[in-house]
């Protein structure tokens, strides 16, 4: 029989596969995101460092650039080969997805990624050595290879919303995936909170400069910009807001708790709060309210952006053609992808998936709570902690708790196994497949 091309799910019972991906990624987001700003910053600077003649806006430049390299590039090359080995095992379809529409792109990607750290190495140790128009082109070509970097995965993350263009699913095409207004919103917006983190954690570098009145003059320079970049980053945020599917706004609407845009406006009237503070009195900018500042921005700006993000794309994760579960979802007569539905409508995942036991193909009264546990992790356990506790994300035991099987069976062959929840896959399954999942789901041997 003619088998998906499904992959062995990996199950992490405490976190689960995608916190384990979101923690990675947002450190990740936070080394990069002030790495790419500081190169912006670090070229405004040593351009006027150049035509004024003013030498210690480079020292400023080569002990922020330290910084970088140490902290910085050290997380972001773990993190981001961290971000790569989690979301392959979490998720080996998406990925596939990505890598055939986007080798190149991403080889595009490694060359400008190479160019900047490249690039930082001079910029520090040629720091003196070279002359000083040399070490302003080496500074400068650095931000445009930070800057470069962001620019290829923006263009990748967008398409993981949905292609730039709806032309893409017919008739292919790199930039027709890669291009689209949210492409461009979200160029506009990252580039704007990415100085803003670089004006955050730039105020750890400002807050040791020992001459108080360069001093005074770095940290008002650096409040003025992350203001300014912080509120072009909110404009930003709403226009591209604006530009998300449809599905995505609706996915949004149902799903963001009650809170979450109230402590939106909060986190940006903190930081703007910090940094006019830090602008109003100087000299209150010690080195442990930078890094307190920017471990803020870190847990209560990126990591809410990130996974509101992720959730929107719900229950998608790659081009609105794959699904979180590794199933597709729609035909991409461009790729030639076909989708998985129709084959799971007519025969159910246990006969489809070619890592199923060879005794769990069919539901039986002896395997039922097994096949239904199978179901549960190969359909729902990317999104659902599976576990007795009730702990983790979403736990499946928890939501469904309250219902009895027959109850259970029903909601799962009339809501879920036809795809009538915008927030979950369609998961096709048989009148037994659904039988099997409910009596696993209530707590049956
Ligand atoms: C793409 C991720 C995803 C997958 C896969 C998924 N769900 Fe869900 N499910 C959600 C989200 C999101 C909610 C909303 C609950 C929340 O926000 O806490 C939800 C809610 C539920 C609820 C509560 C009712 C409701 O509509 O809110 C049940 C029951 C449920 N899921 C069962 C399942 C089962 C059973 C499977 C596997 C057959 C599954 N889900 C697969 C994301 C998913």
């Amino acid at each position: 029989m003619e088998m998906l091309g499904m992959y062995p799910t990996w199950y992490d019972p405490s976190l689960g596969s995608g916190w384990v991906l979101g923690v990675i990624a947002v450190i990740h987001v936070l080394a990069s995101h002030t790495s790419v700003g500081a190169a912006l910053v670090f070229a405004w600077l040593a351009t006027v460092a150049y035509k004024r003649q003013r030498p210690e806006l480079l020292e400023y430049v080569r002990r922020y650039g330290v910084v970088l390299l140490v902290y910085s590039y050290v997380l972001g090359s773990i993190t981001g080969p961290g971000i790569w080995f989690s979301a392959t095992v979490a998720s080996p379809r998406g990925i596939s997805a990505l890598i055939h529409s986007y080798v190149w792109v991403w080889a595009t990607e490694w060359v400008f990624f190479v160019g900047e750290v490249v690039g930082i190495y001079a910029l520090v140790y040629l720091a003196g050595k070279v002359d000083q128009k040399t070490h302003l082109n080496l500074v400068r070509y650095f931000a445009i290879a930070s800057w470069g970097t962001m620019l290829i995965i923006v263009g990748i993350l967008s398409f993981m919303m949905w292609p730039g263009q709806q032309a893409w699913y017919t008739e292919g095409g790199t930039l027709n995936g890669f291009y689209g207004p949210y492409t461009f919103g979200q160029v506009i917006t990252r580039t704007a909170f990415m100085l803003m983190c670089a004006a955050v954690v730039g105020g750890i570098v400002a807050s040791r400069i020992s001459d108080a009145d360069f001093r005074k003059e770095m940290t008002r320079k650096l409040a003025v910009l992350g203001i300014v970049s912080a509120v072009v980053g909110f404009l930003g945020l709403q226009w591209t807001l604006t530009t998300l599917p449809e599905h995505a706004r609706e996915v949004m609407a149902l799903r963001l708790p009650a809170w979450f845009v109230p402590s939106m406006w909060a986190t940006f009237g903190g930081i703007i709060a910090y940094l006019a503070l830090t602008f109003a009195a100087p000299r209150i900018l010690t080195p442990w309210l930078s890094i307190a500042a920017a471990a803020a921005v870190m847990v209560f700006g990126i990591w809410p952006e990130e996974t509101s993000r992720e959730s929107m794309r719900k229950p998608w994760v790659a081009g609105q053609y794959v699904y979180s579960n590794q199933v597709i979802g729609r035909d991409v007569p461009a790729l030639g992808v076909k989708s998985d539905i129709p084959a799971l409508e007519a025969r159910g995942m246990l006969a489809s998936h070619p890592f199923i036991p060879a005794d769990l193909r069919q539901v039986t009264e002896a395997n039922k709570a097994e096949a239904g546990r199978t179901l549960a992790l190969v359909y729902c356990s990317n999104c659902h902690n599976l576990t007795d506790t009730e702990t983790g994300i979403r736990p499946l035991r928890k939501l469904t708790a309250g219902m009895d099987e027959p109850a259970l069976s029903g909601f799962i062959s009339g809501a879920l196994a036809t795809g009538s929840m915008p927030h979950m896959p369609h998961m096709p399954m048989s009148e037994a497949e659904a039988g099997a999942l409910a009596h696993f789901l209530v707590g049956g041997k």
